[in-house]
């Protein structure tokens, strides 16, 4: 390599950084467009997702029949851009036994307008209470009657809610039935 090539070379490698960071720069906003939960100016590092606190453990025992549905609260860390990089959500949950043994859950934030929305597990009670009588046990909305069916995987079976309510992942390992994450994509 003669001593012109050498020069050139360097001048060209140093002439690319500021080339290289304005491509930064500018592909930052277009990325966290594609991907909002990457940091700004971070586009190959780690997503800010919440993550749990800790799982909410219950036993077996706790679920003796079908349509027992017990009150749980989970925890989550949200990143925010704060003096302490991060806000603990708190986020209330129901865990229901199906009748086919199964236990699933729920977060009991709706996703209407955000209320929280109850057990309901006598039909007619729900006729009376929300207007619409389901075939079963029913999550139900106080404040605009969203009625969702936990038998058919939370489907809104009566009122104005857009979708289901966000669903916890749930691990069984021998009697202890843990609730680790929830759907992803926001709290309602
Ligand atoms: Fe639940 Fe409107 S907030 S139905």
């Amino acid at each position: 390599m003669t001593e012109g090539t050498g020069r050139r070379t360097f001048l060209k490698t140093v002439a690319s950084i500021p080339l290289a960071f304005s491509f930064g720069l500018l592909i930052s906003p277009f990325m966290r467009f594609l991907r909002p939960t990457i940091r700004p100016l971070d586009i190959l590092g780690p997503s800010d997702q919440p993550a749990a606190l800790k799982p909410v453990e219950f036993s077996d025992a706790e679920f003796p029949e079908a349509w027992v549905c017990l009150p749980f609260m989970f925890e989550q860390s949200y990143k925010e851009y704060n003096p302490e990089e991060k806000e603990v959500r708190k986020i209330p949950g129901y865990a229901v036994k199906l009748p086919n043994g199964e236990v699933v859950a729920y977060s009991r934030i709706c996703p209407h307008l955000g209320c929280i929305f109850n057990f309901v597990k006598d039909p007619d009670e729900c006729a009376k209470g929300y207007n619409f009588k389901p075939n079963g046990p029913v999550f139900a909305c106080p404040c605009h009657l969203s009625v969702y069916d936990i038998a058919q995987g939370g489907k809104v079976v009566s009122g104005p809610a857009p979708r289901p309510p966000r669903s916890f992942t749930v691990k069984v390992t021998g009697d202890k039935i843990s609730i680790v994450s929830l759907e992803a994509g926001g709290i309602a």
